[in-house]
């Protein structure tokens, strides 16, 4: 088949290489030269495991193209799946900008019978008006799909070649024959929805997860209160088999490109439905106060941040991904910073600084940033980070080990000499 992917962010690039490894003639299409010139040197502007190694397969296999030329990649489409970025607006909810401008471009050079399948996530009620700015420009018959990816960074490139689910929003059967015949060997289950019904799986799934992380962050405070341990807590619970012991790492709330903003949009969503006591809004205000009321919880603790020096483990927002889009740090830096400690910053991948770096440095080594420090504060469960071996540095004064993801193990922590603070954790 061949497939266009307007938009060569996290999820197009990831597309492009998956579909092309299928066997498809793939283009990915950007307005960005910059990122066209150096996806043509197969150099992929982001980390994620197996991404380079993919795209230099497949471009060297003559399936895979870049360009930033819109009729080049658009006319011989026979299908062109839209992944350009749908931020959120200042009241949350989403920005549907680029959604609009690459289907006006798109459109004047469409071939007839077209699939357009919208990868990017947008809220249901968005088609109406996708499907007019594109009748307004074209007089081509076309078919709108909605085509949700479920990536995760970090395990972007096997998620999208072993989903546990295919999801097709069409009421076309032809169409989805076709869609279902392209995504058949991936082996996955392929569902076949309604347009508007797949945009709200894609929403649901995303919301049920951060409900998820955000219920057991909201246990893990009670446990603060009594001897419970939150870890023993999830041993337990997790063998009702409808429960799990999966995804249920407490932590500073849910991070990255996805959830916060998904849960933004849904909270908007609900607003302006007047659903004004719907659960997203809710969540989305317990996922916004997590991190500033941990850090005045620890500020206690360790007795005020002022002239404290402090190593922040971690930069991105989860390990595997030098993402640092809605990180822990990109929040507790300045927080921090702004209460008076002075920084010293390490990522094994991800590079971030402050607005203010005045006290603020990134340094290259585990070992440089926890030299002195009073506090250290891990903040992502990169392997390297939590497999450190932290009785290699000496401890001289009261230091605070925070092991801000449940990820050491509290009785060697406080044998090489630190005081533990987990969460919910005793
Ligand atoms: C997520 C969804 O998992 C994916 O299906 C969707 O398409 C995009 O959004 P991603 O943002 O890459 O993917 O990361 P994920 O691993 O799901 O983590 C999201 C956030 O939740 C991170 O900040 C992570 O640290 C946090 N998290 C996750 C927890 O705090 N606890 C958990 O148990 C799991």
């Amino acid at each position: 088949m061949k497939i266009t992917v307007v938009g060569t962010g996290f999820v197009g690039v990831v597309s492009a290489a998956v579909y092309s490894s299928l066997g498809n003639q793939v283009i990915g299409l950007d307005i960005d030269p910059n990122k066209i010139k150096s996806l043509k040197q197969s150099k992929v502007p982001f980390f994620e495991p197996g991404l380079e190694k993919l795209l230099i397969e497949q471009q060297r296999a003559g399936r895979l193209q870049f360009t930033d030329n819109y009729k080049k990649a658009i006319s011989e489409a026979e299908l062109i799946i839209i992944a350009v970025g749908t931020p959120s607006k200042k009241t949350g909810a989403v920005d549907l900008s680029y959604i609009f401008s690459a289907c006006k471009s798109l459109a004047p050079h469409i071939k007839p019978k077209v699939i357009i399948a919208i990868k990017s996530t947008v809220p249901p009620g968005s088609f109406t008006q996708i499907k007019k700015t594109i009748q307004e420009l074209t007089a081509k018959k076309f078919y709108l799909v909605s085509l949700p990816e479920f990536l995760k960074e970090g395990t972007a490139v096997s998620d999208t070649l072993h989903p546990d689910r295919v999801v097709i929003g069409t009421d076309n059967a032809q169409v989805f024959k076709k869609l279902a015949a392209l995504h058949q060997p991936f082996k996955a289950p392929v569902v076949k929805v309604g347009i508007e019904s797949a945009q709200m799986i894609k929403y649901t799934a995303n919301a049920y997860l951060a409900t998820r992380i955000t219920f057991i962050n909201q246990i893990a405070n009670l446990c603060e209160h009594n001897q419970a341990n939150i870890e023993e807590v999830i041993e337990g619970i997790g063998y009702d088999q409808r429960i799990g012991h999966h995804y249920w790492y407490p932590g500073l709330g849910y991070g990255g490109s996805c959830f916060p903003k998904d849960v933004k949009e849904l909270a908007a969503y609900a607003k302006n439905h007047n659903e004004t006591d719907n659960l997203m809004i809710q969540l989305d205000r317990l996922n916004e106060a997590r991190i500033p009321s941990l850090i005045n919880h620890w500020g206690k603790i360790v007795g005020g941040w002022e002239n404290k020096q402090v190593a922040i483990l971690g930069l991105s927002f989860k390990s595997n991904t030098n993402d640092t889009r809605e990180s822990p740090a990109s929040r507790i830096v300045p927080q921090l910073l702004s209460s008076g400690a002075k920084i010293k910053a390490y990522d094994p991948k991800a590079v971030w600084k402050p607005a203010n770096q005045q006290n603020y440095q990134q340094v290259d080594s585990i070992k440089t940033a926890t030299a002195k420090a009073d506090i250290i504060l891990v903040l992502v469960e990169w392997p390297e980070i939590i497999n450190f071996d932290y009785s290699t540095i000496k401890v001289s004064k009261k230091q605070f080990m925070i092991d801000a993801r449940n990820q050491l193990e509290p009785d060697s922590i406080s044998q090489a000499g630190f005081s533990y603070l987990g969460i919910g954790r005793n």
